[in-house]
């Protein structure tokens, strides 16, 4: 299969017309969408992706009205999220409508529903005129993808159409919130920090990873964010020596005793936040088999990359031991 890559949101649209899958673009990743109500193409993307069918989907809306087809507001503080953060990188968990399909939330009686705030993905979205259903863009267990080319990279010749918005400012995935019980809880780390939205509702908490991997989030057990090298975070003291061919990313110069292949140094975290994933497949395309990152201090993005980076180090560690 051709994949074909325009810039015309209306022109992606006509392929989601014909029953077919589209990546586009969002402020934090690429997604790869089916309309939320066509379970035969939802399907599709588990299998371009190599999805396991137990993680489920966030739905995209492009307009807050399409909310009520897809979820309910079950309590003020969910209003309150809403009204404040849509659109933009929040995703409420929130009791769902009998209008979804089983395969969109893996059969929970929950829904992720979010709307992107980024302008060629919202137009997308409203020439499509249906909530979207879409994961992040990459093959199951890759690093998301925030550029067309990424896209193109894992999806290339599986899906026939990426439609073109630029590099995702964000570059981290957007912060996942259940808002069904009595106060809003983080299940996943991202764009907006714990302290962003206890600003509107401050009763907000985080899991802890302990947690996590009980059923409230079905996917974040499964493997994430593991480019094809090892992800070695750096958190207090530098290994003593470096790998020969490798990579390092950070908000800090390396030391002068250090060498690497490929030096990124952020000038702040929302730069990190930015680059950490096509940093990942910039060292995979240079073939450099050892990716040093540094970890940043938990405040507000931070929290998110160092939950990033401790997932692709662990998902990586297998890769490690395996060449050595
Ligand atoms: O920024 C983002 O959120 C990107 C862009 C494309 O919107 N999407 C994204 O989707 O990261 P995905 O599929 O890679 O991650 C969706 C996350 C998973 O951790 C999943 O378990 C969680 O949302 N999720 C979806 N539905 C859920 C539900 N009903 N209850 C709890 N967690 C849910
Ligand atoms: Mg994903």
């Amino acid at each position: 299969m051709e994949t074909l890559v325009t810039d015309s949101p209306a022109h992606a649209a006509t392929f989601v017309a014909d029953g077919r899958l589209v990546a586009f673009p969002t402020e934090t990743v690429y997604g790869v969408g089916a309309p939320a109500f066509n379970p035969h193409l939802i399907r599709r993307i588990f299998d371009v992706k190599g999805r396991p069918s137990d993680n489920p989907l966030i739905v995209h809306i492009g307009r807050k009205a399409d909310f009520g087809l897809i979820g309910s507001i079950p309590n003020d503080y969910t209003k309150a999220l809403v009204d404040a953060f849509f659109p933009g990188p929040l995703t409420v968990v929130v009791p769902r409508t009998g209008a979804v399909p089983d395969v969109v939330t893996a059969g929970l009686d929950t829904v992720a529903i979010r709307m992107p705030d980024h302008p060629v993905g919202r137009a997308f979205l409203l020439a499509c005129d249906t909530p979207m259903a879409a994961p992040s863009a990459n093959l199951s267990g890759r690093p998301s993808p925030t550029t067309w080319s990424a896209v193109l990279q894992d999806l290339g010749g599986r899906i026939p159409c990426i439609l073109n918005g630029g590099r995702s400012k964000v570059g981290l995935e957007s912060t996942v919130v259940d808002c069904t019980g009595d106060s809003p809880v983080i299940l996943r780390s991202g764009a907006y920090s714990l302290r962003e939205l206890q600003k509107v509702v401050p009763t907000c908490t985080q899991v802890s990873q302990d947690e996590l991997t009980s059923l409230k989030s079905p996917g974040v057990h499964h493997k994430h964010y593991a480019p094809n090298a090892t992800v070695v975070v750096v958190n207090g003291e530098w290994p003593p020596a470096f790998e020969r061919k490798s990579g390092y990313i950070g908000l800090e110069q390396l030391p002068p005793d250090k060498e690497c292949d490929l030096v990124h140094v952020c000038a702040d975290v929302e730069e990190y936040g930015r680059l950490l994933f096509s940093f990942f497949r910039e060292c995979e395309d240079r073939g450099l088999p050892t990716i040093y990152c540094l970890k940043p201090s938990l405040d507000g993005l931070g929290m998110a990359i160092a939950d990033r980076l401790t997932r692709a180090a662990a998902a990586t560690a297998d890769i490690s031991s395996a060449a050595r």
